[in-house]
C-alpha cells in the first residue's frame, strides 16, 4: 500500500484519522492533572507529550484548537500550573473515559473514578493511581499555525515516583512498572524491554550485529 497526499484527503474522515493517528507508532500514555482558578479540578487523556530538553527540564503538550472550550488548556494557562501522570494498566478504561466531553463544572477525576492527590502546595491535582507524577510550571505557549493546535512548553517542578522504579544511571526502570502506551485515540498497549546499549560513538560500533 502507498498512500500519497492526493489519496490521503481524499480518505474516508475515519479512516484517515485512525492511519495518522497510529502512524508515527507508539505514544506516551498520560493524564494532564489541572485545577481552574475557581478551584474545579479537570482530569484529560492526553497522548502528545513530547520530552523537550532535560537541562532545563522541559516538556511539551500539544492541545487541539481552541474551537470549543478545552478545559485542560484553560486550567493551566489561567493558572499556570498542572500535572503529568502515566496510565497503568489497571487504569486504562478509566483514563479512556476522561475524554468524553464532560462540563467545566464536572470533574473527570469524579466521574471516572480515579482519586486526586495533591503534594506540599503545588496547585495542580496529581492522580494518586499513578506510577509516575510530574508537577509543571507553564514557561511558554505557541500556536503551531499550520492547523492552530498549541504547544505548550512546561518546567518540570516535581518528579514522584518510587526509588524502586529508577535505575542506577537514573532511566525509569519500565520493566518493573505497570504504565501502558498509545496508539491512536483508541487502543493501549503494554511493552517489554528489549536492550539497552551505550552511548553511541561512530569509532566504537559492535564488531557484529
Ligand atoms: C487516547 C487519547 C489521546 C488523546 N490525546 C490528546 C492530546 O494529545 N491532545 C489533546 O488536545 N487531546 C487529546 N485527546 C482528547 C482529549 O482527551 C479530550 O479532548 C478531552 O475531552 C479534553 O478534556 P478537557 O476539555 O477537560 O481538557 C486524546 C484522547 C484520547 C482518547
Amino acid at each position: 500500500m502507498i498512500y500519497t497526499k492526493e489519496n490521503l484527503s481524499s480518505l474516508d474522515k475515519i479512516y484517515r484519522l485512525n492511519l495518522i493517528n497510529s502512524i508515527t507508532g507508539y505514544k506516551p500514555a498520560n493524564l494532564i492533572g489541572t485545577k481552574s482558578k475557581n478551584y474545579q479540578s479537570n482530569l484529560a487523556i492526553f497522548s502528545s507529550v513530547v520530552h523537550l530538553g532535560s537541562n532545563p527540564a522541559l516538556i511539551g503538550i500539544i492541545t487541539r484548537p481552541n474551537t470549543v472550550p478545552r478545559h485542560t488548556y484553560k486550567n493551566i494557562i489561567d493558572t499556570g500550573y498542572y500535572t503529568i501522570n502515566h496510565i497503568s494498566k489497571d487504569n486504562i478504561k478509566k483514563a479512556h473515559y476522561t475524554s468524553a466531553k464532560f462540563k467545566s463544572n464536572e470533574s473527570e477525576f469524579e466521574k471516572c473514578d480515579l482519586k486526586e492527590m495533591y503534594i506540599d502546595d503545588f496547585y495542580a491535582p496529581y492522580v494518586e493511581e499513578s506510577e509516575v507524577k510530574i508537577g509543571l510550571k507553564l514557561i511558554e505557549k505557541t500556536v503551531i499555525k499550520s492547523n492552530n493546535t498549541i504547544l505548550i512548553v512546561g518546567e518540570i517542578v516535581t518528579i514522584i515516583i518510587e526509588n524502586n522504579l529508577v535505575d542506577t544511571d537514573g532511566s525509569l526502570k519500565f520493566e518493573n512498572m505497570d504504565s501502558v502506551c498509545i496508539s491512536g485515540l483508541d487502543s493501549y498497549y503494554e511493552t517489554k524491554k528489549l536492550a539497552k546499549y551505550p552511548y553511541a560513538k561512530k569509532y566504537e560500533l559492535p564488531n557484529k550485529w
